[in-house]
């Protein structure tokens, strides 16, 4: 080996110059983060405010959706909601908050039709309607579903399929969730693609009490964290990836979880998928209590359980699809 190539492979493989690279790389992405994450000036951008707004609208979507929400819940949270929505169209009068305002119209509904009138949240409401006119009224809130048809739709074809799932906070406790459709699932899911095909995905099956315990450390799932049966938590082992690829282990896990909620889905089992973004020390917190391989990256906990005979959604409205796309000539 000439010694060109063996300062190479020095370079290529050494930990202190792999450290300074790292760095630099971490610099670079910092910049970048700085300037557009959306906590960086988000009151002054109209995109940023807008996300805020819109993960604040679907918590309220949200709550209605868990099988057991409590009358009346978060209504501090939908005042402050509406104070900022009056904030945003002030600051952006062409904007659209349509959707915060259905949603707001559905939970006062949804209350008001379970004996809770909510005065103040209403009287708020109705000042916000004479400041925004609604453009496009939506069809947002909850849906109620029936289990034999999300059953026939799961072996539809793919369009009726895929439009079948949704995140359950609803599930039925009476019957148990097969250990074997589970494998089963994991099975289906190993035909997701990945980079070189690597396939770096692990999911990590936490069962029962184990499951509670994951489920209540992940927290986005209150209210509905003890009728999940099963709680897989999917990593992906960053040892398989090179300098250049930092953030690929999070594109190919990705890839799988989602293959593995539609397999599950395939299996008749209701799901969820749950964040596990948290900051550097509380993924730290989660490998030691939870038994994670350092090297391993957490991508997504799915909670898993059975269907109730008839169950309900949030709709999570999409935006339209030119909305997805743009096109380059
Ligand atoms: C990566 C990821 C993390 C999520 N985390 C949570 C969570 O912590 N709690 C929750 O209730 N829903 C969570 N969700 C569910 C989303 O709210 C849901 O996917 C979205 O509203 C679209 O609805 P659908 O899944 O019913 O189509 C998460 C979804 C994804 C993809």
């Amino acid at each position: 080996m000439s010694l060109k190539d063996k300062l190479r492979l020095f370079v290529r493989h050494n930990r202190v110059i792999l450290f300074g690279r790292l760095m630099f790389e971490a610099l670079c992405e910092t910049c970048s983060h700085t300037k557009h994450l959306g906590a960086a000036d988000m009151l002054s951008d109209e995109v940023k405010f807008a996300a805020d707004l819109r993960i604040r609208t679907h918590a309220i979507e949200k709550g209605m959706s868990i099988g057991s929400a409590r009358v009346g819940f978060g209504q501090p949270k939908v005042l402050a909601l509406i104070d900022d929505l009056f904030l945003f169209i002030r600051k952006f009068p062409t904007a659209s908050i349509d959707e915060a305002v259905c949603v707001i119209e559905r939970y006062i509904a949804y209350n008001a039709g379970r004996g809770c009138d909510m005065p103040e949240v209403k009287a708020r409401y109705e000042q916000l309607l004479k400041a925004y006119k609604l453009r496009t009224p939506l069809n947002v809130g909850i849906r109620e579903l029936k289990y034999s048809e999300t059953a026939e739709a799961a072996q539809a074809s793919f369009d009726v399929f895929s439009h079948s799932r949704y995140s359950i906070r609803d599930f039925g406790t009476d019957t148990v969730v097969d250990f074997k459709d589970i494998i089963g699932a994991i099975d289906m899911a190993r035909k997701a693609p990945s980079a070189c095909n690597r396939q770096p995905a692990r999911a990590h099956i936490f069962k029962g009490e184990a499951a509670h315990k994951l489920l209540d450390f992940q927290g986005g799932c209150k209210g509905f964290a003890n009728d999940m049966q099963y709680a897989l938590l999917v990593t992906a082992d960053m040892r398989q990836y090179f300098i250049n690829e930092r953030h690929q282990m999070y594109v190919d896990g990705g890839l799988f979880a989602m293959e593995l909620l539609f397999s599950l889905h395939y299996k008749g089992l209701a799901t969820i998928p749950l964040t596990t973004s948290y900051k550097s020390m509380k993924t730290r917190r989660m490998r030691k209590e939870f038994d994670i391989p350092s090297y391993e990256v957490p991508i997504m906990i799915i909670g898993v359980g059975a269907f109730k005979d008839e169950y309900k959604v949030a709709v999570s409205h999409r935006n339209p699809v030119e909305d997805y796309y743009c096109e380059h000539h």
